[in-house]
């Protein structure tokens, strides 16, 4: 019965291929699989409860090649009191209980009197291949504990408190035991009897004894004798000072052995005389202090040997080191100097020779004479300052290099020199200024050299000859040295794929800098001074190939000098070819405005530069800003000179911080200008000029400025005074009708304060409009309209028919409805006055039409603004004449006044604009859009045509008979 059993019961539908991906044969159990334990990444829980009685979680884990057998099984209880007895046998599996239990793992339990009793309970007798894991056991583990398991391979007590000896019966129980790990015990190992256990035959199966921070002090004579099979002795992390001659006696099959983590102080003699099998010698962290000449003697096949992170200066007696087996070597501890010149003589083996943090001040001459077959020296974190130029020379397999962290000034010519082979060369972290020109001769197979964090400087590179041609070199690494430019000849390194380059003192960068023909490139630049870089022009797309260039974290100044590159960067030439160039965190450090700032962020029109003092005007500041081809002055008085706009630039934009009354006078290049806030109370006078932008937000005007309006002018006019009253309509109306001109509208404000475009122009009159009636205007009104639904195009002759035949005459009559003073204001050039003079008023003011006209060589106030007179003029007579000739458009006012006469009318809703054609038509392509609107869908008199004077007459303001 399976009580309080609350688990889980994974039902497992295991595809085939899943079983097919975990081999069945892996597993392990089989005679064949000598040791292949529970592999806890491959492994499935099956069940698992908790036993109350017990209190203890029991877990059956599967493996996925084996599914629904239960390969191992846990028993976590929560003292050494749990009686884990007490847990039912355990039915669910039973029809498996032949399988093989790969592993039992108990923790924090009490030992069960056998591990037999235990499995049985479990349904097993016994397990092929058994793993026991003990974690912190209750007791200590002898040999009648595990009686009757023949079949364990592999034994771990971790956390062994309890064990102080290994049981020497142990092993007599468990004949098939290959691995026995025990850590964290307090073990007192024990010598053998006597000598004779030399010979004793090894019946035991243990090849792997790991005992590591078991508190072994001592290693007894013949401590391990009865193991004579085993091949592997860890005996790590515990506190043996001494090793005596015959600590290893019997271990004739040992082939490693560490002894790293131990206060060992010396070596005797012929320390390991009865392990003559010895490959792999683990001496690390030990407190070293003396290696005898003799003390590897005898191990013919010592392959490796560490000594690494030793607390002590070792000396080592002659040859020590000379052993003709030995592939590697690492030692990493201070060594006694000067090195015997023979340490390694002999080695002939040698692959790989480290001497780390050695404290090695020179290498003793021929030290690596016999080092024929070395690949690997590393050299690293030594004292060494000069190197002889023969030093490596015997080195004829070197393929990797490292002298990084010494204190080595320079390459003598030739020291590579017959390193055929030599790849890989590190010299970070010294203090190298000079490089012999030859240095690198006969080096051809060089892929990787670092050398960063040394004194070298452009000069010196730039100085080495055959360095530049090498032909396989693939990455090259200069950070941290005094480079202060870049060096033409990098580029004729065509394999080169990593020039890390960052934290050099390079100050500035041309376009031609980035011209690399290496195929594939990467360029790191970040952590220089790098403050600007030059391009005159947008690269061409056959110079990039792949090139990456790293530019984070240099001080650029973002000005115009700048933005070449900027643009170069953010609109590639060609997208194949696209260098990708990395501006990560590349900030602005100049000008103030835009430090900090992220250049990948910063719009292409935020650079500028200023023009250097003898081009700029006094008073002013000029601000070039190649992103809009600008220049920006900015004067505190007019400029009596401007400076050229140059390279850099095509127009300019002009800011004032003054005015003069007098017309200011602009050459063609400016087109904007800036007059805010200057208290300006009337429109400037601008004589000559290309102005595209005026800005007069911001001052004191009251008036809509006319002049300006009748030009195409954007303006700004914010922040005034414009008065918006009755008496100020036109004002009104101009401003609004001209919105589109005005960039900031929608914030123009009448000294009220109310939004001037908000305002309803048709209201602001209306005690005056009380007797405006719509029935004449009406009647005109739709007579245009009929008239305009035959019209388009000024080219189109307008027919008045309706007009010609005089219909509706008597009806068609205009009140006096608006205190008008003049029936009509004629509108027309200078060159038509005659004309005017002669024939337009004598007929229309004398009997018996007697109209009174404004003309304004006769009306108008002497000294009046002559936009302030149009407007009055128009708002005070009843129509306005337009005397439409080519002269007319070409007039400065003229056309003005056709705008005011027409904004007028609109407002007012009715035909008062009477066009009359004097001559040719003009072409359309003279006239300004509005008029030649206005006339492709109005109509107009011609001068010539017969019913001339009875069409205009009827087109002006009709009287009732008794109003004269
Ligand atoms: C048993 O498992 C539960 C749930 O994982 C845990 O909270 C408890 O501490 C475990 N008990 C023991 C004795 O390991
Ligand atoms: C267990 O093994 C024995 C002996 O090899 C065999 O006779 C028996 O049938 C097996 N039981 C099962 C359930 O496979
Ligand atoms: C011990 O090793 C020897 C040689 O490898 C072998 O012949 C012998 O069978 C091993 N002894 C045991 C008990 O495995
Ligand atoms: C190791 O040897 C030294 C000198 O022979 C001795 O003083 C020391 O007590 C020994 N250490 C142990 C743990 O036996």
């Amino acid at each position: 019965m399976m009580r309080c059993k609350t688990m889980l019961l994974l039902t497992l539908t295991l595809s085939a291929s899943a079983r097919a991906w975990y081999n069945l044969n892996d597993c392990g159990g089989g005679p064949s699989q000598s040791s292949k334990f529970f592999d806890p990444m491959a492994s499935i829980t099956l069940e698992r409860f908790y036993d109350p009685k017990c209190g203890c979680n029991v877990t059956f884990l599967g493996q996925f090649c084996r599914v629904g057998f239960p390969l191992k099984i846990t028993i976590e209880c929560n003292s050494h009191d749990s009686d884990f007895t007490a847990i039912p046998a355990f039915e669910k599996f039973s029809q498996a209980s032949n399988f093989t239990l790969i592993a039992l793992s108990m923790s924090h339990c009490k030992l069960p009197s056998t591990f037999a009793s235990l499995l049985a309970n479990f349904g097993h007798a016994d397990a092929e291949l058994l793993e026991i894991m003990l974690e912190s056991m209750g007791g200590e583990l002898q040999g009648t504990h595990v009686r009757g398991l023949r079949k364990v391979r592999k034994m771990v007590l971790y956390k062994a408190a309890k064990q102080n000896r290994i049981p020497r019966d142990l092993f007599d129980s468990l004949p098939d035991l290959e691995e026995f790990d025990v850590s964290f015990a307090q073990l007192r190992l024990e010598a053998s009897g006597g000598d004779d256990s030399i010979d004793e035959p090894s019946y035991f199966a243990l090849r792997s004894l790991r005992l590591t921070s078991c508190g072994i002090n001592v290693v007894p004579p013949g401590a391990f004798a009865r193991l004579g099979n085993i091949t592997e002795l860890y005996l790590g992390h515990n506190f043996i000072e001494n090793i005596t001659w015959d600590a290893f006696r019997g271990l004739k099959n040992l082939e490693t052995l560490s002894l790293s983590n131990n206060p060992i102080t010396s070596l005797p003699p012929r320390a390991f005389a009865f392990t003559p099998r010895l490959r792999r010698l683990y001496l690390d962290q030990t407190l070293l202090k003396t290696v005898p000449g003799d003390a590897f003697q005898g191990l013919q096949h010592l392959e490796l040997i560490t000594l690494k992170k030793g607390n002590a200066t070792i000396k080592f007696g002659a040859r020590a080191l000379a052993l003709s087996s030995l592939e590697e070597l690492t030692i990493e501890s201070a060594l006694q100097t000067p090195l015997p010149k023979d340490l390694i003589e002999g080695s002939v083996a040698l692959q790989t020779l480290i001497i780390r943090y050695a404290g090695l001040k020179i290498i003793p001459k021929g030290f690596f004479a016999t080092q024929q077959r070395l690949q690997k020296l590393d050299l690293s974190g030594n004292e060494l300052t000069t190197l002889d130029a023969d030093v490596f020379q015997s080195l004829k397999a070197l393929v990797a290099l490292n002298m990084s962290g010494n204190r080595i000034k320079e390459f003598p010519n030739d020291i590579f020199f017959g390193l055929s082979k030599l790849e890989t060369v590190s010299a970070n972290n010294n203090s190298l200024q000079y490089i012999a020109t030859d240095a690198f001769d006969a080096t051809n197979s060089i892929t990787h050299l670092a050398l960063n964090d040394n004194l070298l400087t452009s000069e010196v590179l730039s100085s080495l000859r055959h360095f530049w041609v090498l032909p396989k070199l693939k990455e090259l690494r200069l950070q941290g040295n005094r480079i202060s430019y870049m060096i033409p000849n990098w580029k004729q390194i065509y394999s080169l794929e990593i020039l890390d380059l960052s934290r050099n003192n390079i100050m500035a960068l041309e376009q031609a800098d980035f011209m690399f023909r290496n195929p594939k490139l990467e360029i790191n630049l970040r952590e220089n001074h790098i403050t600007n870089i030059k391009f005159h022009s947008l690269p061409s797309t056959m110079l990039w190939f792949k090139t990456s260039v790293f530019l984070g974290e240099n001080p650029f100044r973002c000005d115009c000098e700048l933005y070449m590159f900027i643009k170069a960067f953010q609109y590639p030439p060609n997208t194949s070819f696209i260098p990708k160039i990395t501006l990560d965190q590349a900030a602005c450090a100049s000008p103030p405005t835009l430090a900090g700032a992220l250049i990948q962020d910063l719009p292409l029109t935020s650079f500028t530069c200023s023009l250097p003092p003898r081009d700029c005007p006094a008073n002013c500041t000029c601000d070039v800003r190649p992103g809009v081809r600008t220049l920006e002055l900015d004067c505190k008085v007019e400029p009596s000179v401007y400076p050229n706009p140059g390279n850099h630039a095509q127009k300019t934009i002009l800011r004032l911080r003054k005015l003069q009354s007098k017309p200011l006078i602009l050459p063609s290049h400016v087109v904007s200008l800036n007059l805010a806030d200057l208290g300006l109370t009337k429109p400037p006078l601008l004589k000559t000029h290309n102005i595209q932008k005026l800005d007069l937000s911001r001052n004191q005007l009251t008036d809509a400025p006319l002049e300006l309006l009748k030009e195409n002018i954007s303006l700004r006019l914010s922040g005034n005074e414009f008065i918006c009253d009755c008496s100020h309509l036109d004002n009104v109306y101009a401003l609004q009708s001209n919105g589109a001109w005005i960039d900031d509208a929608q914030s123009v404000t009448c000294k009220g304060g109310e939004y001037l475009m908000h305002i309803k122009v048709e209201k602001l009159c209306e005690i005056r409009k009380e007797t405006v009636i719509g029935v004449t205007l009406a009647v005109l009104g739709g007579l245009v309209a009929v008239v305009a639904g035959f019209a388009y195009r000024c080219s189109h002759k307008i027919k008045l028919f309706l007009f010609s035949h005089g219909w509706c005459q008597s009806w068609v009559q205009e009140d006096d409805i608006d205190n008008a003073e003049y029936d009509a204001f004629v509108s027309f050039s200078q060159d038509d006055a005659q004309w005017v003079a002669e024939q337009l008023l004598p007929i229309l003011e004398g009997e018996p039409n007697n109209y009174k006209l404004c003309v304004h060589y006769r009306d108008w106030v002497v000294g009046d603004m002559i936009p302030a007179q149009i407007a009055t003029s128009v708002e005070r007579s009843r129509r306005t004449i337009v005397v439409l000739t080519k002269n007319f458009l070409k007039s400065t006012w003229a056309p003005l006044e056709f705008r005011a006469a027409n904004a007028h009318a609109q407002r007012e809703r009715r035909a008062q604009v009477l066009i009359v054609v004097l001559g040719e038509i003009p072409d359309c392509e003279e006239m300004d859009a509005e008029l030649r609107a206005y006339l492709s869908t109005n109509t107009y008199l011609k001068w010539g045509d017969p019913w001339f004077w009875e069409k205009l007459k009827y087109a002006m303001p009709h009287r009732r008979q008794n109003i004269g």
